[in-house]
């Protein structure tokens, strides 16, 4: 493909990157549906990998085991919800994947290079001809490095925390708080320290704290700098 080609698909792409609890997905979500793009979850793949490895037991120290589960998934989202919903053969995991354990694992499984190969090249693949917002961890640094608007939200990690907290118990699980922290702390650290396409924003992209900005507000503030 020419770069030409490539740049202009670039054009069509904004990356929104950032920690758990930034507000990534609420704001990536609403962003999409205010400029009628896709909206494309990328950690929602990672959990879905981290979901049909357990189920076959498949060891998370098995690189080649994974990367042989991540060619025969049959995954899919289907758009037409807000927000999207995640089949995994056919079978709606959109709840499964989410909850504490889900959360641990997909960040182990994310560390794994045969996992990020497939899943890199899945996300480009569903990006194609596609004017799409995508959210991750690598978005603006590895899989769309060319995409024109590229985000990186954070907030304090005492805000971050207290929304997962409050997620949490709007799904009516019952943890407390430091829990909550300290579960949050735990794989941040992971998603920053990996040898592989750590989290970290990329050199060109717009950094937005959101510790005291509600999700609309944020987008608003992302509005700005489209052109
Ligand atoms: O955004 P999330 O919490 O649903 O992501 C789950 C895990 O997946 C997260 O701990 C790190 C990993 N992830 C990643 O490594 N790269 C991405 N682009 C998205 C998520």
């Amino acid at each position: 493909m020419s770069r030409f080609i490539r740049m202009r698909e670039m054009d069509n792409i904004i990356t929104i990157d950032g920690p758990g609890g930034s507000g990534k997905s609420t704001v990536s979500r609403m962003l999409a549906g205010k400029i009628n793009s896709l909206y494309l979850d990328t950690g929602a793949m990672y959990r879905a990998v981290a979901l049909a490895a357990k189920r076959h037991g498949i060891d998370f120290g098995d690189g080649p085991g994974l990367g042989g589960l991540c060619k025969m998934l049959d995954l899919r989202f289907d758009t037409n919800e807000d927000p999207p919903r995640l089949f995994l053969d056919n079978q709606d995991i959109s709840m499964a994947i989410r909850g504490p354990e889900m959360d641990m694992l997909s960040s182990e499984v994310s560390a794994v290079k045969e996992v990020r190969e497939a899943m890199v090249s899945l996300q480009r693949k569903m990006a194609k001809g596609a004017k799409l917002v995508a959210e991750g961890r690598d978005m603006g640094t590895v899989v769309f490095p060319e995409a024109r608007y590229k985000f990186f939200l954070t907030a304090s990690p005492e805000t971050r925390a207290e929304r997962r907290y409050r997620e949490r118990v709007e799904r009516g699980e019952s943890v407390s708080r430091n829990t909550v922290g300290e579960a949050l702390k735990k794989r941040d650290r992971q998603d920053e320290t990996r040898s592989i396409s750590p989290l970290r924003p990329a050199s060109d992209a717009i950094l937005i704290d959101s510790t005291r900005l509600d999700p609309w507000e944020v987008v608003e503030e992302i509005v700005t700098h489209l052109v």
